[in-house]
């Protein structure tokens, strides 16, 4: 095989209690990676998107992660890289997560799969380094394992597969920008006990709440009191949308990873489109351009397209 062409899709991380712990596959939107072997060492790369993204190797989020793999491997030729990117960077809905894993399994399934899941987001990591300055693997591991992952370690990439039961996902991207690594520097660096018990017992009721398909009680655990309350502020019309959304029907939502994009959790697909007149009604007032999507949860991570 010479070249390999796949789709990387986006991921919903945090949902909402679960920082840097809980991340979901979505079926909509997603990039188009495609990696071809050249006899020539070194990564050239080329976006089809209009995104003006760094085209060198070691400034590219996709190029980081693919080095990072070739050095592992001690790699001598060289790849092209042709990336479509319909996620848009710095959107909350794991851009940057798509492309660096995105590459790295096309990569793996062209080298004839010399790495495992695991390994694979070790190298993907290299990219969401350079797109944060931080290590967290909560878009990384839904967009390679598919579904919605729980990282119970991160340094040892401790990832536990979970089940959903039917979810029809709302998100909206109000079109501001919001750097993951400020979004990150702004977060207390301490909290107070009685945050973390309300913290820790909604982890564990939203996950008790997907595993026995009990939407009252995903609803019920769908809060952030730590994160949200910080972060929220950075995001106009944030209040609005949750309180008007929640109102139609959804069971609850937040902050997509570090924003700006909001999602709202809903249990049917006419409630998911009431949501989405919501969210669209709020920015349409407040005069800032958006784009929203509807997807549910893509069970298969990035998926071999040619
Ligand atoms: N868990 C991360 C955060 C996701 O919330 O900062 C951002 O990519």
């Amino acid at each position: 095989m010479q070249s390999i062409k796949v789709k990387s899709p986006a991921t919903l991380s945090n949902l909402c209690c679960g920082f840097d712990i809980l991340g979901m596959a979505l079926n909509e939107p997603y990039d188009i990676i495609e990696l071809i072997k050249k006899e020539e060492t070194g990564i050239r790369i080329q976006h089809l998107d209009a995104y003006n993204l760094p085209l060198d190797p070691q400034q590219n989020i996709a190029g980081v992660a693919l080095q990072a793999m070739m050095t592992a491997l001690d790699y001598k030729q060289g790849f092209d890289l042709i990336i479509e990117k319909k996620i848009k960077p710095g959107s909350g809905i794991g851009s940057s997560a798509a492309s660096a894993a995105g590459i790295v399994v096309a990569a793996n399934e062209l080298l004839g799969k010399p790495f495992n899941k695991q390994q694979l987001i070790s190298f993907a990591m290299e990219g969401e380094v350079l797109a944060s300055g931080s290590r967290h693997a909560d878009n990384l591991a839904p967009c390679i394992y598919g579904g919605l992952v729980l990282i119970r370690d991160t340094p040892t990439l401790d990832i536990i597969e979970l089940k959903t039961p039917p979810l029809f996902i709302t998100i909206v991207h109000p079109q501001i920008e919001i750097k993951t690594s400020y979004a990150r520097e702004i977060l207390p660096k301490e909290i107070l006990l009685k945050s973390a018990v309300i913290q820790w017992a909604n982890v564990a009721g939203l996950v008790a709440g997907f595993l026995h398909a009990d939407y009252k009680l995903i609803s019920r655990s769908l809060q952030d009191v730590i994160v949200e309350p910080v972060r929220s502020k950075l995001i106009p019309g944030f209040n609005e949308v949750k309180h008007n959304c929640m109102n139609a029907g959804a069971l609850g939502g937040g902050i997509s990873g570090s924003g700006p994009s909001l999602f709202m959790l809903s249990e049917n697909e006419s409630t998911a489109i009431l949501v989405e007149n919501e969210m669209k009604a709020v920015y349409d007032k407040l005069g800032i351009d958006y784009k929203t999507y509807i997807s549910t949860v893509a069970q298969h991570g990035v998926e071999v397209v040619i």
